[in-house]
């Protein structure tokens, strides 16, 4: 990430997320199956996450490297006290001296470096602040299934006060995802458009590349109700790796 992607539409960004009683449920089967007692959210974004983290009774740290997405975080979570830090997660180790039971990296932030190399050096990082035995959780929405036709236009919300959609453009496996905001308020209308990229990698390429990172076991699961991933259907990409 040269500039911060996220400048424009940090303040927008929590718009679209709705609170989703089965993810939440995956994270507490998992933390509970690993034992995690510690977890740091090393793209935390607006920082959602960390609050549903602490309220399973974890010990929560949360990173992130974009300016404008932790202003937004030490605003909206500031009652919750959890240490947030601006950090790229490819140097996770030379930021923390401590390890972690579980680190998670979601909704396409791995993504969002885009050469091999910068995958392969993210996944290096966050398994080297892993305690051993410990997990990486990260998802993505595109899959193998998906990629066969490589979705073009995406409605994300509609309401009253406020339409999202998205579209999206390819360049081999980079996509760049264009984020059309429609503000239809009593008071006000407006249109807004950000964007950003993102590397996107299928099945076989993340168990090559978590391989070369070092991690010893690897579960991938096709939606948050644990379903296993079936390279024919799946419609989300959920990895599940073991230092
Ligand atoms: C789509 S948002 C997801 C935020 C949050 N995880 C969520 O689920 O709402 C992607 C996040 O990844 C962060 N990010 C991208 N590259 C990063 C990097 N190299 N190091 C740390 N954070 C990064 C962005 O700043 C952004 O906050």
């Amino acid at each position: 990430m040269t500039r911060d992607s996220y400048e424009d539409f940090a303040e927008r960004y929590d718009w679209m997320k709705l609170d989703n009683p089965t993810r939440q449920e995956f994270f507490r089967s998992i933390f509970n199956m690993y034992g995690v007692k510690s977890v740091l959210d090393c793209a935390c974004g607006t920082g959602r996450d960390l609050i549903m983290f602490q309220s399973m009774g974890l010990r929560v740290f949360g990173s992130d490297l974009s300016d404008s997405m932790l202003t937004v975080a030490r605003r909206d979570i500031c009652e919750a006290n959890i240490p947030l830090r601006k950090v790229d997660y490819r140097e996770l180790q030379e930021n923390y001296n401590r390890e972690f039971d579980a680190v998670v990296c979601l909704s396409n932030s791995i993504n969002e470096v885009l050469e091999d190399a910068e995958t392969l050096r993210a996944l290096c990082s966050m398994r080297a602040v892993l305690c051993a035995g410990g997990i990486l959780v990260f998802d993505q929405g595109q899959t193998d299934a998906s990629m066969r036709t490589p979705p073009e236009f995406a409605p994300v919300l509609n309401n009253r006060d406020f339409t999202r959609f998205f579209t999206m453009a390819y360049t081999g496996d980079i996509q760049t995802v264009h984020i059309f905001d429609f503000i239809h308020t009593k008071d006000i209308c407006e249109f807004k458009h950000s964007s950003v990229r993102i590397r996107i990698r299928l099945l076989d390429s993340w168990c090559q590349i978590l391989r070369d990172a070092g991690f010893v076991s690897v579960e991938f699961f096709g939606d948050w109700d644990l379903t296993p991933y079936h390279k024919n259907s799946s419609q989300r990409l959920i990895a599940v790796a073991q230092k």
